[in-house]
């Protein structure tokens, strides 16, 4: 396991495990801070946020650890341009807006933040390592961010994906399980198709690419931090595992939902945002279900539900918002980050001890 060690010490690790980048809430600058000052890599999920709040989240990591940390943004090959039947979207959406007291859905103004604008911060506060989704990084933000020094870390759901982010220059890739949790980070196929899980995507990535490879979907615990290790992978990506630990942003109506829930609860959509990603199934979902209807093309999908999501997570209404989540969310548990951090140190090392014990004695 000597690419575990060379990745650990190259990012400062005491512990192989990634916090997985969750943006629209979940992923916190205490959270960030919480896991790097535990000896893991924490990481901020940026996407939806404006180039001056990004600024202040980095700073806020910057006064709570001196660790290194990492900071995620999406492809913006991901984004199209505005396709589709807004009316008819709009109108799935309107008893809900008129359900939570919000204005008629508008079309979006525009589609989201600027990608260019964004990477800026990233490059100007010289952020440590830079992870993203959902696609290849144009050369030029590659070239800026090597210029920069900036260890990079992309999203691969496939062996194509995989051999493509290398020829690409990444120094990373993380493996994303058809379990995990979010979007599906899938960029050059149709996601609902190609559902990989981690156990045999891993393997089959590590075997095709000579960067570190890091696993992602469905790991909640230390067993599957060494079954990851087990397969080939530097780290763990963990994502679900700390959505209800106390420094997660994770809203209320969202973290009690996520403790209710059930490995066969969560589904891959497009409800929300227009993309695939998996999540509880919930009335939203359903009730698109029932549609029949295509998404608005991504990014717009994603704006065009946000007022509906807002207000659903300040009306504690779990129905209508997206929850996110991977197929471990049994596994869950609630706490300090750092106190799930000791937890899961322990576990690996339990882990280990049993694996061998358990091992029939001609093998041990
Ligand atoms: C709420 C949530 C938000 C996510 N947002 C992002 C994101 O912004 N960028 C990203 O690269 N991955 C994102 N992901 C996916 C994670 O990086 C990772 O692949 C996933 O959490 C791993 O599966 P797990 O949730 O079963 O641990 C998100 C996952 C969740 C659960």
């Amino acid at each position: 396991m000597a690419i575990v060690k060379t990745f650990c010490e190259r990012h400062g690790m005491t512990i192989p495990i990634v916090q997985a980048p969750m943006a629209g809430g979940p992923s916190t600058p205490e959270l960030a801070a919480a896991v790097s000052n535990s000896g893991g890599l924490g990481s901020l999920g940026v996407e939806y946020l404006s180039p001056r709040q990004i600024e202040q989240d980095i700073l806020r990591v910057r006064q709570l650890t001196q660790r290194p940390f990492a900071v995620n943004l999406f492809s913006p090959d991901a984004d199209q341009p505005l396709a589709g039947d807004f009316a008819a979207v709009a109108e799935v959406l309107r008893p809900y807006h008129e359900r939570l007291g919000i204005g008629p859905p508008e079309p979006p103004a525009s589609p989201g933040e600027n990608f260019v604008e964004q990477l800026d911060v990233l490059c100007r506060l010289h952020v440590p390592i830079v992870s993203f989704t959902l696609g290849l990084f144009p050369q030029a933000a590659m070239e800026r961010l090597k210029r920069e020094s900036i260890y990079v870390i992309g999203t691969a759901t496939t062996v194509e994906e995989a051999r493509l982010l290398e020829q690409s220059g990444v120094d990373a890739i993380t493996a994303q399980g058809s379990e995990a949790g979010g979007h599906r980070g899938t960029f050059t196929t149709d996601a609902e198709s190609v559902l990989i899980g981690t156990m045999a995507l891993v393997p089959q990535i590590v075997d095709a690419v000579s960067v570190p490879v890091l696993a992602s979907g469905g790991i909640m615990d230390g067993r599957g931090i060494v079954a990851a290790l087990s397969l080939g992978a530097a780290a763990a990506q963990m994502g679900t595992a700390f959505m209800a630990c106390d420094e997660a942003g994770t809203n209320a109506a969202f973290r009690q939902a996520l403790l209710e829930a059930h490995e066969d609860q969560t589904t891959v959509t497009r409800a929300f945002s227009g993309r695939p990603a998996r999540g509880l199934r919930n009335e939203f979902i359903d009730q698109w279900n029932n549609s029949g209807l295509t998404a608005v093309s991504f990014p717009w999908h994603n704006t065009l539900t946000r007022p509906m999501r807002r207000a659903a997570a300040n009306a504690h209404d779990a129905g209508l918002h997206s929850l996110w989540a991977g197929q471990g969310i049994r596994m869950l548990r609630q706490g300090p980050a750092t106190s799930i951090m000791d937890q899961l140190r322990q576990e690996i090392a339990d882990s280990l001890e049993n694996a061998r014990r358990r091992l029939p004695a001609a093998l041990q």
